[in-house]
């Protein structure tokens, strides 16, 4: 069950569950939502909104565990906040994170680290890249049934490669590149890929170009689908604004002020009544 965002008189909104093939038949028909989502009080308020997918993203490294890279964020990691999310999570299409060097490398490590993601809640995968053995791999976890989603663009898990969080696709070649990779992504078999810092142009020639969806962040309105870091959207750490990224709340101020309010009651003796 969910509930209207109107918050005065919010009404009950029944909608079925999203499963992979929803997400698949939303291309061209109306644009796609979704967020991160690492923990089961966050969990219970998303099954409320009209969220289509939830991500247990690695960037929860950032977000959770305080950390400047992806990089040191394992399956185990993963695996915990993603049991965390679907204890409260039933109705958005769960998907989680492959975390840096659990992919990629050797078939059967692959296998078992998706093994851990599902057996943890998740309803799908995500993985970084598109090389050769990656997409090979996707081949092989889809066809054991395995729903993987595709992230390509500024990977952070590549950044030291890339050097750096910097925008992608900005020349003719690095285009081409991105589209090859997007082309290769959805013939291994992945269900939507994530379009993560390209410059609008290369969005639109790779949603144009796929039949299957593009969720865009940091690369504008042309994708089929955005995807936020919810403590970002919702404004709880202000001081990080890159230019992508919208406030859609102020969090971090009716926080700290209501932590101010609890200390000064306490101090006045008005608290506990
Ligand atoms: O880890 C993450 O949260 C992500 C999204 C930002 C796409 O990969």
């Amino acid at each position: 069950m969910v509930y209207s965002s109107n918050t005065e008189n919010a009404q009950p909104i029944t909608r079925k569950k999203t499963r992979v093939p929803d997400l698949l038949a939303l291309k061209g028909k109306r644009k796609i939502s979704s967020i991160t989502c690492y923990d089961s009080t966050f969990a219970r308020l998303l099954e409320k909104s009209k969220v289509d997918f939830v991500l247990v993203g690695d960037s929860l490294g950032h977000v959770i565990q305080g950390l400047h890279s992806t990089i040191p964020v394992t399956v185990n990691d993963i695996a915990y906040h993603t049991q965390c999310v679907a204890r409260a999570l039933h109705t958005p299409l769960l998907v989680s994170d492959m975390p840096f060097a659990s992919a990629g490398f050797d078939d059967v490590t692959a296998y078992k680290n998706c093994e851990i993601l599902l057996r943890a809640g998740a309803e799908a995968v995500k993985i970084e890249g598109a090389s050769d053995a990656i997409c090979r791999q996707i081949v092989q976890l889809t066809q054991h049934g395995i729903p993987v989603m595709g992230h390509i663009g500024l990977t952070p898990q590549s950044v030291h490669a890339l050097g750096g969080y910097k925008i992608q696709g900005k020349t003719q070649a690095a285009e081409q590149r991105l589209l090859d990779e997007a082309r290769k992504l959805q013939d291994a078999g992945c269900f939507a890929i994530v379009l993560e810092l390209v410059t609008p142009s290369v969005a639109k020639l790779i949603s144009d170009d796929l039949k299957i969806p593009t969720i865009g962040i940091g690369a504008g309105v042309n994708c089929d689908g955005q995807i936020l870091v919810l403590q970002d959207m919702l404004g709880m750490n202000l001081d990080f604004k890159p230019k992508f990224l919208k406030h859609f709340a102020n969090l971090e101020n009716i926080i700290v002020d209501a932590l101010n309010t609890y200390c000064d009651e306490i101090e006045k003796e008005v608290f506990p009544e």
